[in-house]
């Protein structure tokens, strides 16, 4: 099964795509934890994708697909993927395609993550991150024990640049324009498409979104 889980900024595409890679044992490919690991090692490709990243803006759709190439070629014979924030362009939606013939993968469902804007920038606000294991939780529906301090590792917290409000908005646009469209290429085409509310229990959403896999 290979799925692609679509949806805003912060609509928790990463919080889903964690819990159904750990019960299903499918591997989570998420374009935005990818770059995220190539900035803190400092490489040519992380450098580049930084002021993309800080800014809001995405990173251009050449650098994205070699990074999502060399990750779906090593995938060997691993039992399927969950595509977190990959497509984001309709290039980047063609090229898929592409690859995935190749790789005689298809896509099995499109789970859209529907959240509006005013939770979103609430939800973004309270993220905290661990800079060590990649646990995320969130002030507001998911705190962890101790205040900045991860349960799992016993790592430092830290929230995201590209968090602040203003560019929480630029991401909300750049969502609008560039990314919404993807749905409509889904929509046309012969893989289903199912639309979750993101704006519900962890478990709930969770839940829902395993029934629409028949799961
Ligand atoms: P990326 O990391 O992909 O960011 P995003 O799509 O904006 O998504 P987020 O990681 O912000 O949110 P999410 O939906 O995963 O939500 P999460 O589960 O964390 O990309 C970052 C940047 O990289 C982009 O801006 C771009 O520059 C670049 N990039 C990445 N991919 C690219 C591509 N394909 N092309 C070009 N550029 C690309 O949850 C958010 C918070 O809410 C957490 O605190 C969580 O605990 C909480 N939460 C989750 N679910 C719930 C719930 N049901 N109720 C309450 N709180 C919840």
């Amino acid at each position: 099964m290979n799925v692609i889980l679509f949806g805003p900024p912060g609509a928790g595409k990463g919080t889903q795509g964690d819990l159904l890679a750990a019960s299903t044992g499918l591997r989570k490919i998420s374009t935005g934890d990818l770059l995220r690991e190539a900035v803190r090692d400092g490489t040519p490709l992380g450098q580049e994708a930084k002021r993309y990243m800080d800014a809001g803006e995405l990173v251009p759709d050449q650098v994205i697909l070699g990074l999502v190439k060399e990750t779906l070629a090593a995938i060997g014979n691993e039992k399927g993927f969950i595509l977190d924030g990959f497509p984001r362009t309709l290039p980047q939606a063609r090229a898929l395609d592409v690859m995935l013939a190749e790789l005689k993968r298809p896509i099995s469902a499109v789970l859209m993550l529907d959240v509006d804007d005013d939770s979103i920038v609430k939800r973004l606000g309270g993220r905290w991150s661990c800079q060590q294991c990649g646990a995320v939780y969130n002030q507001f529906s998911d705190p962890p024990k101790k205040p900045a301090v991860c349960d799992k590792c016993g790592y430092g917290l830290v929230q995201r640049k590209d968090d602040e409000p203003a560019t929480v908005q630029r991401r909300l646009d750049v969502y609008r324009q560039q990314t919404a469209p993807v749905l409509e290429y889904y929509r046309k085409g012969v893989t289903p498409v199912h639309t979750i509310s993101g704006d519900r229990p962890i478990d709930d959403v969770q839940f829902d979104l395993r029934r629409m896999l028949g799961l």
